[in-house]
């Protein structure tokens, strides 16, 4: 979650509101001791495991892991922004927000994207009549009519046709000042002499439309094989981001939202053309590959993805890349790779609608999909296993947050490979800095407690509570015994809130991990917490004594065994040497 770097305003927020007060008027809360506790709104539960904790303002559900600030709460409940959170909570307590200057500009920035907006309709409207009736674009209808596109798409989407004219928009937009339509990417200022000229000339030309209605650019397709490019699009504005847009989306809200399914095509034409087949569904990128902004728009509405795409090398490879993206949103995705050479567009056209689609219903799972790729690609043999894990590794190190979607991918592709789901999570593990995998849990199964030893467990417990001690107890030899996968795995949250969020509250460790049972760890050490934690010098002085002393056990331990080896190799002057190492540190030395 990004949040502004105005972290004053967020305290101010936070110290202000009562959490309990906040989270108590939609869960209902019962105390226990310094604690309350309710039934989760994240998830159903019937015990409740739902914790509120007002000394340190934050809540955590101990069954579904979710867990922050009150700012986070709101943010999740309401399925708002974070801003729009912030401004919720800020007006309740009367806090007031960022200066004027601040709003003022943000005001001025809204109102150029208002006129940007309807610009970019304006236009659409005067290309869109030029389509349909201005006799400049008969050659136009005339490659619509032989490409098939039925009027009511063109209606639908609103195409147009920009005339080969080099002063169209300049003519037809008399009162718009140029720098506006400058800005908006529909004329280009000439490089001398002054004067501008029209970027579209020529071309069909797709309107692209928010998912509210506003018109933000367009698309524009050639009309002629010699024309070049093929594609020319606006360029990016102040409300026109390609990452961020799906063609079509507009269109194809409601039909997303009925068939609980968004299909997501490469090409304009190919859209356009499953939606003349009755396929509504349908959204395309704008010539790049997904972005995780586009899943997460296509979350908004879909409950599942059909990515289709051409039958070519490039369209396979588009489909890997995707693998993260959706697992990493958690938005259940399938395939279909047409057959060679065809797009989306032609294979309607050469097969018809229904044939198209039986193979969006007969998909297959993106994983599935990616491991039948590898597995064509690299073959099951021992290299071909190897070129394989380097290549899921980076597909399951993008399952960051929860634990489970990440266990049930590698039990799904251990089966293939014929390994355990332990020896393949360990072999996807090792290098490239990923977090050990879990432990593979059956689905259904609620989750084990944490895996520490006893010594973990009492130094993370202090340290989770007194995170200023960190760099003391690393200094003192606190990674030689964190040996577990979760002990390590607070330790580098630890380090890396610090690094982040120096001055932050122990609380801010929970924004730092991912597994579930480790931020259960974490919590539970800071809901058990008395409110006013005394001064703990002595005992952290006590814990870097035992870290210390632990140290010189093992160094004396390793010692004695190499002396054992050195002798029984009768050399004489490495005993010697070994002995006095030991000697020096058993007065003492530390080092
Ligand atoms: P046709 O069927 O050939 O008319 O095009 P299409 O709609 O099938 O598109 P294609 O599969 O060739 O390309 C997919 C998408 O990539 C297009 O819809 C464009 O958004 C984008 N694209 C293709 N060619 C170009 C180009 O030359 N320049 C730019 N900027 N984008 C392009
Ligand atoms: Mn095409």
């Amino acid at each position: 979650m990004a949040r502004p770097a105005d972290e004053g305003v967020v305290q101010a927020v936070k110290e202000a509101v009562d959490i309990v007060q906040v989270v108590g008027e939609v869960v209902n809360l019962r105390r226990t001791g310094a604690n309350y506790l309710g039934l989760c709104p994240f998830h159903g539960e019937k015990t409740p495991s739902f914790t509120v904790s007002p000394a340190r303002k934050f809540f955590h559900c101990f069954g579904c892991g979710e867990s922050g600030d009150v700012l986070t709460f709101v943010m999740r409940h309401q399925n708002l922004p974070f801003w729009e959170a912030l401004k919720q909570l800020a007006g309740r307590y009367h806090i007031p927000l960022p200066e004027r200057e601040l709003s003022h500009q943000e005001r001025e920035a809204d109102n150029r994207r208002q006129e940007l907006y309807l610009v970019n309709q304006r236009a659409a409207d005067l290309y869109h009549d030029l389509l349909l009736n201005d006799p400049r674009a008969a050659l136009a209808r005339e490659y619509l009519a032989k490409r098939r596109i039925p009027p009511e798409i063109i209606t639908r989407f609103r195409l147009g046709y920009a005339p080969e004219r080099w002063d169209f928009l300049s003519k037809a937009l008399p009162d718009t000042p140029p720098e506006l339509l400058v800005e908006a990417g529909l004329i280009v200022a000439r490089d001398s002499g002054g004067g501008f000229y029209d970027r579209f000339r020529q071309r069909v030309l797709f309107p692209i439309i928010n998912h509210s209605g506003r018109h933000l650019g367009f698309g524009g397709r050639a009309l002629s094989d010699g024309q070049q490019p093929k594609y020319l699009n606006s360029p990016e504005t102040a409300v026109f981001t390609k990452g961020r847009t799906l063609f079509g989306l507009f269109q194809a809200k409601e039909a997303i939202r009925r068939t609980g399914r968004a299909v997501v095509v490469e090409g304009n034409f190919d859209l356009i053309s499953l939606v003349a087949a009755g396929i509504g569904e349908v959204v395309a990128p704008l010539g790049t590959a997904l972005t995780p902004q586009h899943v997460r728009a296509l979350k908004g509405y879909a409950g599942e993805v059909v990515l289709l795409f051409d039958g070519d090398a490039a369209g396979v490879k588009a489909a890997l890349r995707a693998v993260p993206l959706f697992l990493s949103a958690r938005l259940p995705a399938r395939v279909v790779v047409l057959p060679d050479g065809h797009d989306p567009d032609t294979f309607i056209n050469q097969y018809g609608p229904a044939e198209l689609t039986t193979r969006l219903e007969a998909a297959l799972s993106l994983p599935e999909f990616a491991v039948e790729q590898l597995v064509a690609r690299h073959g099951l043999g021992l290299e071909g296993k190897g070129r394989i894990l380097e290549e899921l590794r980076p597909l399951v190190a993008a399952i960051d947050d929860k634990d489970l979607q990440r266990s049930l991918f590698i039990s799904h592709f251990s089966r293939t490979l014929g390994l355990t789901p332990e020896q393949l999570g360990q072999a996807l593990a090792g290098g490239l800095g990923l977090p050990p995998a879990p432990p593979v849990p059956a689905p259904a199964l609620p989750r084990q407690g944490i895996k520490l030893t006893d010594s973990e467990r009492h130094l993370l417990a202090f340290l989770v509570l007194y995170p200023a001690c960190l760099d003391d107890f690393v200094e003192a030899g606190l990674l030689e015994v964190m040996a577990s996968p979760a002990a390590f795995a607070i330790v580098e949250a630890m380090r890396e809130a610090a690094r982040q969020t120096p001055d932050g509250g122990a609380e801010r460790l929970l924004d730092y991990l991912a597994g579930p049972e480790e931020r259960d760890f974490v919590a539970a050490q800071l809901i058990d917490a008395p409110t006013n934690l005394p001064e703990r010098e002595r005992e952290a002085a006590e814990k870097i004594g035992w870290l210390l002393e632990n140290r010189r056990k093992t160094r004396t331990r390793e010692l004695t065994t190499r002396i054992k080896e050195a002798q029984l190799q009768n050399d004489q002057a490495l005993v010697l040497e070994l002995l006095t190492e030991k000697k020096k540190l058993s007065l003492g030395g530390q080092g």
